[in-house]
């Protein structure tokens, strides 16, 4: 009989480590968690956009509705009614005022989700009206309604550098320009969803879906009133997050403990897609003047910029957009002059918050459009006008702070022009379909930088079985982004072991530290460096076996294919463990890292922002129809500079993923809101693009290793994101000769500008 020979897992295998579990379906998000009696919550809302709050009309009637166990309003709060994240001006549930449509007022729990869907939906709340505001720029008027901040201002930050004035005093050319883009929506594919449940000795856990357990643990604290260890907070499998799990995850799971607290019963809080539309976070829509003033040999001497984004009702995560924008206003170019401001403004809609880039796509559309506005009318080429000026080790970025030696700028842009071939098309096209090409170029700070220095840190736990095996705590999650694959590989490649050894465990607060979000592109930089600062810590112990047997000194020993060697001899990973075992050797320890050496002045804006800096260059070639303004994206390129590629098919992935996101950003995505209210709050009447719409992307990974990262790795996460719709929307000039300052571009705006002559009387005929 043949015997079948075992397979083997290669060592190599590029398989990332969730692939098997969510491709076979197998992987539990909350809504495939069961519960054998469990509650289903819903959230009583605000049907206006602002007014008073003057009571609730049928509450009586709610709570004998069929199935219902519980309504709970602002007042039965334990704790304070507040959601904690940079202010804490966002209450828990609405007690005297709303501030936007759809926000939470009051709480149900019923027995199943149709019977606390039609409680909520009978419930009649009286409120007097107030006029709102929905715009930012008129949120800054001096008699505008007050919605919340300071006159209105949830944050503002500025970078005052050199002497703006003499800066355009020697510029020969000077071009300012406003941009504007709009919300965007995450459209993560799993709704917000959380599950409380009330635990042993009088605690809540809380299992969801989120990128910051340690936020929502937070959160918990504050709301139910309890100590830190009478919570629990664990990550659930989560489908994408995109930013719009950063804070917002709070909320839902400070509502589910809510009830689950008031019950005694598990609750489960699961949003539908229009509910997620109406009341969770958006990328901020923006509106950024920005002035470049250049030498006729094309050096950019000075910068002058305003950066003014719509925050929305309360102010969440805003001030860490509205600083991000800023520090990034000037795009990757080295400018001795510059004055910018960046407001984030308070208006009765949807409060905004983390997307993808955190405030940056938007100054990077501006900035990179204005460089070739800028090179036009230089009579010079974008490319050449960028060469003279970018980042490069040893220059100083807006905020004065030196770039260090992982600086890939140059390379990402030499790589990306070798392969699109990059040449002009203007006027080469017959017919209505014009071909064109654009080009953006983009520095990113990776992590919080200076404005969460706070958060600058992460915890972790590896813990060797006795075959070898390895359990790894974190406290970064994994969303869809790769952080899994990640960790483990640089836990096994640090102990010498295959990949199929490692287990990464998910997310727990009781488990791991603070380990600050996984947000801004942090995960593998600050979450990888204390997954290795843990892994080091135990190899000693397998160092010190195999020594002892060996009889050399630890330091002797090198790891190679899964074996420790020395001079006397090699001992395969599996053995050296079970010598570590025998002589009881530490094979669990805790690993941490800090981010250290930040800094920002709120004075003048100048400090060193950020530990290190992502780089890339992204280049397409577009299409546009000049009868219909559709715009077809045929060829994207995109370079970016990681530091060094912990796991390249993710990190590949990570390029395609975020280059899409940002061609419907860019050409796709219209959120429209009336009288504050959105009016599309679904994936029908808000497009994004489909996989028909994208074209192939064409991935270039470029590798300047950060001394500091792990292996020399920086962060990836967000820059793909970042800057695609510039080099698109630089190619839709290149192909017609408009320049477009707005985003989305969507097919009417083309085809108005395009026949903007069309309907004035002809001159001769005057
Ligand atoms: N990729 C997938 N598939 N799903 C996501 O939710 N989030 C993005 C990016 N890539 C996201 C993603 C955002 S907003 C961030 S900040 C980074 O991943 C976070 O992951 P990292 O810290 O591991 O880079
Ligand atoms: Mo990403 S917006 O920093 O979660």
């Amino acid at each position: 009989m043949p015997v079948a020979t075992p397979k083997k897992v290669k060592k190599d295998s590029n398989i990332r480590v969730d692939a098997q579990r969510k491709v076979s379906g197998k992987a539990k998000f909350i809504e495939d968690v069961e519960y054998k009696n469990i509650l289903h919550g819903a959230t009583i809302r605000s049907p206006v956009t602002h007014g008073r709050i003057r009571g609730f009309k049928n509450r009586d009637e709610i709570k004998n509705m069929p199935g219902v166990k519980a309504v709970i309003t602002a007042d039965e709060i334990p704790g304070d009614n507040i959601v904690p994240f940079v202010k804490e001006d966002y209450p828990c549930l609405a007690e005297k005022e709303v501030k936007f449509y759809g926000q939470a007022v009051a709480l149900v729990a019923a027995e199943t989700p149709e019977e606390a869907k039609a409680a909520a939906e009978t419930a009649e709340l009286i409120i007097d009206e107030y006029p709102g505001i929905y715009d930012s720029i008129e949120s800054m008027t001096p008699d505008a309604v007050y919605v919340g901040g300071d006159d209105n201002v949830h944050s503002y930050f500025k970078i005052r550098k050199g002497n703006i004035d003499e800066g355009f005093k020697g510029a020969d050319v000077i071009v300012e320009r406003v941009y504007n883009s709009g919300h965007q929506v995450h459209c993560y594919l799993e709704n917000q969803g959380m599950i409380a449940e009330p635990i042993q000795n009088g605690a809540i856990s809380v299992k969801g879906s989120m990128q910051c357990p340690f936020y929502v643990h937070n959160a918990l604290v504050k709301v139910l009133g309890f100590k830190y260890s009478k919570v629990r907070v664990v990550q659930a499998d989560t489908g994408g997050g995109f930013g719009g799990k950063e804070d917002m995850p709070s909320i839902v799971a400070a509502h589910a403990a809510l009830l689950a607290n008031k019950t005694g019963m598990p609750v489960s809080l699961i949003y539908d897609r229009e509910e997620d539309f109406h009341t969770m976070s958006k990328r901020h829509p923006s509106r950024t003047r920005i002035k470049y003033g250049a030498t006729t040999e094309g050096k950019l001497v000075a910068c002058e910029a305003e950066y003014i984004v719509n925050g929305g009702a309360f102010c969440t995560l805003s001030p860490i957009v509205a600083w991000r924008g800023i520090i990034h206003i000037t795009g990757p170019y080295e400018i001795e002059n510059i004055k910018a401001d960046s407001y984030a403004m308070a208006t009765n809609t949807v409060p905004c918050g983390a997307f993808r880039g955190f405030g940056q796509p938007q100054v990077n559309f501006a900035n990179e459009i204005l460089i070739d506005e800028l090179a036009e009318k230089l009579n010079m080429d974008p490319v050449e006008l960028r060469k003279k000026n970018l980042l490069k080790p040893g220059s100083k970025t807006a905020t004065n702070q030196v770039v260090g030696s992982s600086c890939g700028m140059a390379e990402t842009l030499d790589k990306t022009l070798d392969k699109i071939k990059f040449k002009e098309h203007k006027g080469n096209d017959k017919g209505p379909v014009k071909k064109g090409m654009g080009i953006s170029t983009v520095f990113y700070g990776v992590g919080l930088g200076a404005e969460g220095k706070y958060f600058a840190k992460a915890g972790a736990q590896v813990h060797i079985k006795e075959d070898g095996t390895v359990f790894v705590a974190i406290g970064n999650v994994e969303m869809g982004q790769g952080a899994e694959t990640v960790f483990n590989r640089i836990c096994a490649d640090t102990l010498g072991c295959s990949y199929d050894m490692v287990e990464i465990l998910e997310p727990d607060t009781t488990r791991v530290p603070d380990s600050g979000p996984t947000v801004a592109s942090r995960a593998t930089l600050v979450g990888g460096n204390a997954v290795k600062d843990a892994a080091l810590k135990v190899r000693d112990s397998l160092f010190k076996a195999a020594a002892q047997k060996m009889g050399v000194k630890p330091f002797d020993i090198k790891i190679k294919d899964g074996k420790y060697i020395s001079d006397e001899g090699e001992i395969d990973y599996v053995d050296v463990v079970d010598l570590a075992y025998l002589s009881r050797e530490r094979v669990a320890a805790q690993g941490w890292y800090k981010v250290e050496n930040v800094s920002f002045d709120e004075k003048t804006g100048l400090g060193d922002a950020y530990p290190v800096y992502s780089y890339s260059t992204n280049a397409c070639e577009v299409e546009v129809d000049t009868e219909t303004g559709v715009v077809k994206v045929n060829r994207l390129v995109a370079a970016h500079d990681v530091g060094k590629t912990i796991h390249p098919p993710s990190a590949e992935g990570q390029i395609q993923g975020g280059a899409a996101q940002a061609i419907g950003y860019a050409l796709y995505e219209n959120l429209v809101l009336e009288e504050g209210k959105i009016v599309n709050p679904s994936l029908s009447g808000y497009t994004i693009p489909t996989t028909m719409d994208l074209c192939d992307v064409e991935p270039i990974l470029v590798e300047s290793a950060y001394d500091e990262g792990p292996f020399g790795a920086k962060g990836l996460g967000e820059p793909p994101m970042v800057g695609p719709a510039a080099a698109i929307l630089n190619a839709i000039h290149d192909a017609t000769g408009i320049w477009f300052r707005k985003i989305p571009c969507l097919p009417e705006d083309i085809v108005k500008e395009l026949n903007k002559d069309i309907n004035k009387e002809p001159k001769e005929l005057k």
